[in-house]
């Protein structure tokens, strides 16, 4: 694809193409990045040949399902390179995903990998409802995560005008928003908070600020916090999803016709749902484990990878390409109250339906005795810190347990006492691991 395309505006051809063009492009890219991953990367072929199963067997898409799952460990046990597909001298750009124990996870891109990087990340920006020749202001950090450089490389790619901020100096990037007019902001969901806290500490009007767009990804987030957003920012808030092991973000973009969750640009990255406890594939509409395959990329290929990410495919609708709903959360993060499951994401919607609290929070969970405790801790808006504190206690109380089905006590701290995130926020405290 021309760059000089991808700068027009107009959609890629694929973007357009129908079903069956789609599928029987997705088959022979299938086969080609079974074949490649088989013939290139032996633990891989070790996988397979202990599953009895070959890249001939991929007859159909529905096949795919012969194969074994990858997941973190497979990266982790064949670190730090041993994943990859091209000899290192054809690697041409290495990130790695810190994870929380452990070994980082390694991924690595050939300049074709980069190429097809920028391509997707720029039709994802095109997508949210930019264009040639508008500011980008990246906040995603710059470094070994993926967010901030391939953001940077899409934007430039569509002939955007990058302001490469990174993560951090909250205060500075609030003044140079002030005096860069930037139309686009790409950072996460809870940074874009905490840069909202800064404008107001500056005396910024943020609805006065030049601000159009924000592609908001990397963490999971809610409807609710979406027309937050909005309405304090005066923007349109869309969805971007991914992950370094398939690519970095841009594997999926929501699109600002339709706001109905994100595209997956599934001619480089075929989606499934599977049952996570039985791994089972599930039919397009029911909730899951997303699992993807890569179809183009030659330096990691990465086939059947299980993301942890919990959500459902949806059929398309300002694309042909399917979406998927809202991240509810990974399943790493599920926190089982009682017996109930529970997400960060249920208790950000709760907090956000009442009027007087403030989108920062932190959930504590403990066991007494036998009995597991959660405790949430908020802040008061700015503006509501005198206001009935406990009325606000007790509407969120009721709403958690009517919705969520969980007792919580609830405790409202000072205004800033949350610690603020300046890149994906760290919500949950669950003390009962630890003991
Ligand atoms: O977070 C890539 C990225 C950067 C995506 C910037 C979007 C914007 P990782 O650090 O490997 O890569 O983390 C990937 O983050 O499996 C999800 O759990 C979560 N995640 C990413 N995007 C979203 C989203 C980047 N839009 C992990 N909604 C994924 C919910 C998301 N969760």
């Amino acid at each position: 694809m021309s760059i000089e395309k991808t700068r027009s505006g107009s959609l890629d051809d694929i973007e357009m193409a129908s079903i069956d063009e789609l599928r029987a492009l997705q088959l022979k890219r299938m086969r080609w990045s079974i074949a490649h991953c088989y013939n290139n990367v032996p633990a891989y072929r070790q996988m397979c040949k202990d599953k009895g199963v070959h890249p001939f067997d991929l007859k159909k898409l529905e096949d795919l399902k012969l194969f074994p799952f990858t997941q973190k460990d497979y990266l982790r046990n064949n670190y730090p390179f041993g994943t990859f597909a091209v000899p290192n001298r054809d690697v041409v750009r290495i990130h790695a995903s810190s994870g929380t124990t452990g070994k980082p996870t390694v991924v690595g891109y050939t300049q074709n990998d980069i190429d097809t990087w920028a391509n997707v990340v720029a039709r994802s920006i095109r997508a949210a409802g930019g264009h040639h020749g508008d500011k980008v202001h990246i906040s995603y950090g710059y470094g070994l995560f993926t967010g901030g450089m391939g953001a940077h490389y899409g934007a430039e790619r569509l002939g955007c005008t990058v302001i490469p901020m990174s993560g951090g100096q909250t205060e500075k990037q609030v003044q140079l928003m002030k005096d860069f007019d930037p139309d686009i902001i790409m950072v996460t969901p809870s940074y874009m908070l905490n840069l909202i806290d800064e404008m107001d500490r500056q005396g910024v009007d943020p609805l006065k600020l030049s601000l159009r767009l924000g592609i908001f990804g990397a963490e999971p987030w809610t409807e609710e916090m979406r027309k937050n957003i909005e309405a304090r920012l005066g923007i349109d808030a869309l969805d971007i999803y991914g992950l370094s092991e398939v690519m970095g973000p841009g594997v999926a973009q929501e699109c600002l016709e339709s706001k109905d969750g994100p595209t997956i640009w599934e001619d480089h990255f075929y989606p499934e749902i599977i049952d996570p406890n039985t791994g089972e594939v599930l039919p397009d509409g029911e909730y899951g484990e997303l699992v993807f395959t890569s179809l183009t990329k030659e330096a990691l290929p990465i086939i059947r990878y299980r993301t942890r990410d919990l959500t459902r495919l949806l059929p398309g609708t300002a694309r042909p390409m399917r979406r998927i709903d809202k991240i509810t959360g990974r399943s790493d993060d599920m926190m089982i109250i009682r017996g109930v499951n529970v997400f960060p994401t249920q208790i950000e919607e709760q907090i956000l339906k009442v009027s007087t609290l403030a989108p920062h929070y932190e959930i504590i969970v403990t066991k007494d005795g036998n009995l597991d405790k959660v405790e949430v801790k908020v802040e008061m808006t700015p503006d509501a810190r005198d206001a009935d504190q406990q009325a606000a206690t007790k509407e969120l109380q009721h709403h958690i347990k009517a919705v969520v089905g969980i007792s919580t006590r609830i405790t409202v701290v000072d205004g800033g006492a949350i610690p603020r995130s300046e890149g994906k926020a760290k919500r949950v405290f669950d003390k009962r691991k630890d003991n």
